[in-house]
């Protein structure tokens, strides 16, 4: 199993992919699967929540690496402490963002470690929101919203459609080859700039 920053390959593109409690986050197995064929290094950090809709075990399997999820761990900060793993990312995607993390990230909380790794790192942060067509559009939520875009967060859509909830409208989260399409153009435009990857410089 990989460890971040010990033992990737010299020169990948380091993701850290947060994945929040939505139904939505059986897609992002499929966002993994695609972005490390593409030679992306992907760190998975999930809420503790989002566990209950997907296992880090498959998210792990597909990754190559351990998926992180807790800020209070012994072994996990003694290898890879949470700061580290901040200014390991050279950009962090949440796929999907659920109203309640976009909540909390919007009032700078950092309860718990995806939350505390987005406000430790300066890396840029996109979100790729999934969430009932109400709470989507409910004004809380879209506060939140303008509150994080205000602050250079990028949105990933949302998609509109038909809902797993039965219902439709504005909520879907982005399409995994959609989702990693921008990834990747950002990360190749960060290498022509740069005249490698971002982990290549030094
Ligand atoms: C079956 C089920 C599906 C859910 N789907 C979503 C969803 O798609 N988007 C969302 O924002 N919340 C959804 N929720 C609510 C979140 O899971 C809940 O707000 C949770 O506290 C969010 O935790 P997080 O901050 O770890 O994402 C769902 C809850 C249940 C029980």
């Amino acid at each position: 199993m990989n460890n971040p920053g010990q033992t990737r390959q010299h020169g990948e593109p380091k993701l850290l992919l947060g994945i929040s409690a939505g139904i939505a986050a059986y897609k992002s197995a499929e966002l993994t699967r695609l972005l490390v064929t593409a030679d992306v290094a992907v760190q998975v950090v999930m809420t503790r929540s989002a566990q209950q809709f997907i296992t880090p075990l498959t998210l792990q399997a597909l990754s190559g690496r351990e998926v992180r999820s807790e800020l209070f761990d012994p072994a996990a900060e003694a290898a890879m402490g949470h700061i580290e793993l901040a200014r390991w990312a050279d950009l962090i995607v949440i796929a999907p963002a659920s109203a309640d993390l976009m909540a909390r990230l919007a009032h700078g909380m950092a309860d718990d470690l995806l939350s505390t790794l987005c406000l430790a790192s300066t890396a840029p942060l996109w979100l790729a929101p999934a969430m009932n067509q109400q709470m989507w559009q409910h004004a809380a939520t879209q506060a939140n919203v303008a509150t994080l875009q205000q602050r250079q967060v990028r949105m990933l859509g949302p998609d509109s459609g038909d809902q797993a909830c039965g219902e439709t409208g504005p909520g879907r989260m982005q399409q995994p080859a959609d989702i990693a399409s921008a990834i990747l153009a950002h990360f190749g435009a960060a290498s022509d700039a740069t005249n490698g990857w971002p982990g290549e410089r030094q």
